[in-house]
């Protein structure tokens, strides 16, 4: 299944508003251009000289009143969604904390019980309202989920929101939408609507912490340092908040915040050398390990479900 990343078929409350103010905006121009274009011709085909009263009254009219009476027009209508889009959400919104960091987006359920985190993919339940509640962890980023809502930007040391109702099932795209540097292009997110039911187990899942049984099976994730930067709930000694939270890692969709597909193979190439994906990516490559050690390592992700 592919993300969908379409302003134009809106899948959200805030993004239904901006599709509609879209669409008014594109008639309105595409009729002042069927006006520009008549008056141009009729200029064309008119006689020379013009006389000089009417020129003067089309210069002030057509060039002075007639654009700051649209643009007015346009900037009322253009602004008074905004205040709804961006304010807090109401006492029952599923609260997420969505914290932009060069390049991938670190992610928390805050309600329901215990925060849970994970990293570079969202859960919505359909129907119901919810409130980003947006941060940034080193440089300016721009949350955007164009099937969903606008952009509002992560600013460092700011806290910004973004309030929603998610209307349609589907797996959305969401990108980084200010550069932030060279891997701004590869900051990706997976936004995935589903049904309530559907969505409460998942988060339940989500919470649990990675089962005894496979955390033994591990053998080269913490003997190679892995652990200084990620961590996996239900391992002794993670608890590094550096880099990606793993602990459900093998479930998600995709890795290296969105530009590979999550399977064993994209794991290997991942980890041997992560800044050829992703250029100044600050996890390093591990071209030295050997093949083996590579392979488990990439195995052992993939179970944590
Ligand atoms: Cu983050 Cu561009």
């Amino acid at each position: 299944m592919d993300h969908t990343y379409s302003t134009l078929i809106p899948a959200g409350s805030a993004s239904e508003i901006i599709a509609e103010l879209s669409w008014w905006l594109f008639g309105g121009a595409a009729l002042i251009w069927l006006i520009m274009a008549f008056l141009f011709i009729y200029a064309y085909h008119k006689p020379w000289p013009h006389p000089r009263k009417k020129v003067a009254l089309l210069v002030i009219g057509g060039g002075v009143v007639f654009p700051v009476v649209v643009i007015t027009i346009l900037i009322y209508f253009s602004l008074r969604p905004l205040p709804k889009l961006v304010a807090r959400g109401g006492p029952d919104a599923l609260k997420i904390e969505v914290t932009g960091l060069q390049w991938w987006w670190r992610v928390r359920y805050l309600s329901e019980g215990e925060p849970v985190e994970l990293a570079n993919e969202i859960h919505l339940p359909r129907g119901r309202e919810v409130e980003f509640i947006l941060k940034s962890g080193d440089v300016i980023h721009s949350f955007w989920i164009p099937s969903l809502g606008g952009k509002v930007d992560m600013i460092p040391g700011r806290e910004t929101h973004l309030t929603l109702v998610p209307k349609k099932n589907g797996l959305y795209g969401s990108l980084c939408a200010e550069y932030c540097g060279a891997s701004h292009a590869l900051m990706r997110l997976s936004v995935i609507v589903e049904e309530k039911s559907k969505f409460d187990e998942w988060l339940a899942d989500q919470r649990k912490d990675v089962k005894p049984a496979v955390i033994a099976r591990e053998n080269s994730f913490k003997k190679n340092g892995c652990i200084a930067c990620h961590s996996v709930r239900g391992m002794t000694g993670t608890l590094s908040s550096l880099g990606p939270d793993l602990t459900h890692f093998g479930s998600r969709l995709r890795i290296g915040a969105g530009i590979l597909e999550n399977n064993e193979e994209n794991r290997i190439r991942w980890i041997k050398n992560s800044p050829k994906h992703k250029p100044g990516v600050h996890m390093p490559s591990f071209t030295h390990l050997d093949d083996n050690e590579i392979h488990g390592i990439a195995e052992w992700l993939g179970e944590l479900q």
